[in-house]
């Protein structure tokens, strides 16, 4: 599924924090997006799920602009893990994945329904926990578990706002991993990352936003000292092996 942001510019009560964003993302894209803090990355994915309405501009998936989509339609066809998952109400784990086949279900779950639920649960090793209330895990497998719910909407398009920012080293690549073999399918994957070498490694192309604007959008090639240093501020190096770019922050540019 094709996405189109046209030109869009948001601003909170006045303040503008996105301006002349435009881009085309084709389906099986796997779209990272990396910036300093406050660059505008989870205001960005928040407009294109239509959370948030641009006062300027347009997004457009599959040609239709999202406020034509009926809520349903677009809740089947594009799936949202946000940043920071405030406190839930306690039901369990699985009845929180279940909710990612809402859009599907008229008045009771499916068959269909449990069993794409068990399976994801499966997937990504949370069988252990599948009856504990949500809010009495740890941040990292509640982070999971919102994966997983995201998963279980069976959508073309997942956004996601920092999905591993909780989570140790194996699990980070283990959903990585997981993302990456949906996205070989021809999901589109859209994800903002503070971690510059796992937005690296994993993308196909990565946005990076300054003062929310499109600093450079591009393949690896983008990824380049100078490049990182006008972003970050810091000096940072570019160290080559295994075919993988490492970024080693060293220090700031003004010392
Ligand atoms: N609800 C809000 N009301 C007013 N201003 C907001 C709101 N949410 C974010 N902002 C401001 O908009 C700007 C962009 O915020 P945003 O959350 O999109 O940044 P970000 O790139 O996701 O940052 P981070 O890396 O810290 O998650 C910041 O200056 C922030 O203070
Ligand atoms: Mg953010």
């Amino acid at each position: 599924m094709k996405i189109s942001i046209n030109n869009i510019e948001f601003s909170y009560n006045g303040t503008p924090v996105l301006k002349n964003i435009d881009c085309k993302i084709n389906k099986g894209d796997f779209i990272t997006i990396v910036g300093p803090n406050g660059s505008g990355k989870s205001t960005l994915i928040k407009c294109i799920n239509g959370i948030l309405k641009p006062r300027k501009g347009t997004v457009l998936i599959s040609d239709k602009d999202i406020k034509e989509h009926p809520k349903n339609d677009l809740a089947k066809c594009m799936a949202y893990v946000p940043q920071n998952n405030h406190k839930q109400t306690p039901v369990s784990v699985f009845d929180t994945v279940l909710l990612g086949r809402k859009p599907y279900i008229n008045w009771k779950p499916s068959a269909s329904d449990i069993k794409i639920t068990a399976d994801i649960i499966e997937q990504l090793k949370i069988e252990t926990i599948s009856m504990k209330d949500i809010n009495k895990l740890s941040g990292g497998q509640q982070q999971t578990v919102f994966i997983a719910r995201a998963l279980a909407q069976e959508t073309d398009i997942l956004l996601l706002d920092e999905p591993t920012a909780n989570l140790d080293i194996k699990h980070t690549i283990e959903i990585m991993d997981i993302l990456k073999k949906l996205c070989d399918k021809g999901l589109t994957v859209i994800i903002a990352l503070h971690d510059i070498n796992l937005a690296t490694r994993y993308a196909s192309r990565i946005i990076m936003l300054k003062e929310g604007e499109i600093f450079a959008h591009g393949g690896k090639e983008i990824i380049n000292e100078d490049n990182l240093e006008n972003l970050y501020d810091i000096k940072v190096q570019l160290i080559e092996s295994n075919n993988n770019l490492h970024i080693i922050p060293i220090g700031s540019l003004h010392n």
